[in-house]
């Protein structure tokens, strides 16, 4: 599989559809790369899954760093998007180029995500001059959830629908490569994917979008809860805990393990370790 890069992704823009999956570690990195999956997005979301918090906005940089550079190590062909967590970009441009520069120079990832609209232009531009590419990220803004009062589809007025029309325009007139559109009603999302020139990428925002994007443990049935617009693919948390109860039996009744997981010893050894330990 040849390595792709941005080019592949903003060109297949209305001749296909693009995929994306989120990757945290080695074992969801390389079944991504396996599956050739278009898009591997290192999230913050990774508070969750990996983390166990009810939200993303404690995962530090360092943290992402650390998981970033597993998934680009472990999936070297996958375009590889990196989350820039809660508060390390929205200070400063200066800020935001030193930590997105980290992970550049750090991790191996070519392109970063930051969440956000008219409030961060500055520094989608600033990185952008500086050859980062970035991928925003609008409608449910999950680092912003205390401000939209929880995790809730957004754009369901005329007014929203319209200020997130606006600010999508402004994401791409900043450089954006492409737009992640969260949770938000699949006809604006339409209107907006018509609308612009570079592709979006539905986080639940619908078919008309040119791309799709889900949580790995969501789509997998690894997460206790799934948000009502993802599809789960697969029930590996059954299937994980039925091995797991077989396992446990088989180890109580002795049919685990059977020869074929044992190792042997030569005939000649066994009696001359068992005469020797015999006349000790
Ligand atoms: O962090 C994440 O996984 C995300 C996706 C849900 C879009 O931002």
């Amino acid at each position: 599989m040849a390595k792709k890069t941005i080019l592949n992704i903003m060109e297949a823009k209305n001749k296909k559809k693009l995929s994306m999956i989120t990757a945290y570690d080695v074992t969801s990195a390389k079944i991504a790369e396996r599956a050739e999956i278009d898009m591997i997005l290192v999230g913050d979301s990774l508070g969750m899954t990996m983390q166990g918090n009810n939200d993303t906005n404690s995962v530090t940089l360092d943290e992402m760093i650390y998981h970033i550079k597993i998934v680009a190590k472990n999936a070297p062909n996958t375009f590889i998007v990196a989350d820039m967590p809660f508060m390390s970009y929205e200070i400063s441009v200066e800020q935001a180029l030193e930590n997105a520069g980290r992970i550049f120079r750090e991790t191996g990832a070519r392109s970063v995500k930051m969440e956000g609209g008219k409030n961060i232009l500055p520094q989608i531009k600033a990185l952008t001059n500086a050859g980062i590419p970035v991928m925003g990220h609008l409608g449910l803004t999950p680092q912003r959830a205390a401000m939209l009062g929880g995790f809730k589809a957004q754009a369901r007025t005329a007014k929203g629908a319209k200020e997130l029309l606006e600010e999508a325009f402004l994401l791409q007139e900043a450089g954006c490569f492409a737009l992640v559109l969260e949770a938000v009603p699949y006809k604006v999302a339409e209107v907006i994917t018509k609308r612009l020139s570079i592709p979006t990428i539905s986080c639940g925002a619908g078919k008309y979008c040119d791309g799709q994007v889900l949580v790995f443990h969501d789509m997998l049935g690894l997460s206790d809860f799934t948000p009502r617009f993802v599809k789960v693919y697969a029930n590996l948390a059954e299937q994980a805990t039925q091995a797991i109860k077989t396992y446990i039996q088989e180890i109580e009744q002795v049919t685990f393990p059977e020869e074929k997981h044992s190792f042997t010893i030569a005939d000649e050894e066994w009696e001359k370790f068992i005469n020797t330990i015999d006349k000790e």
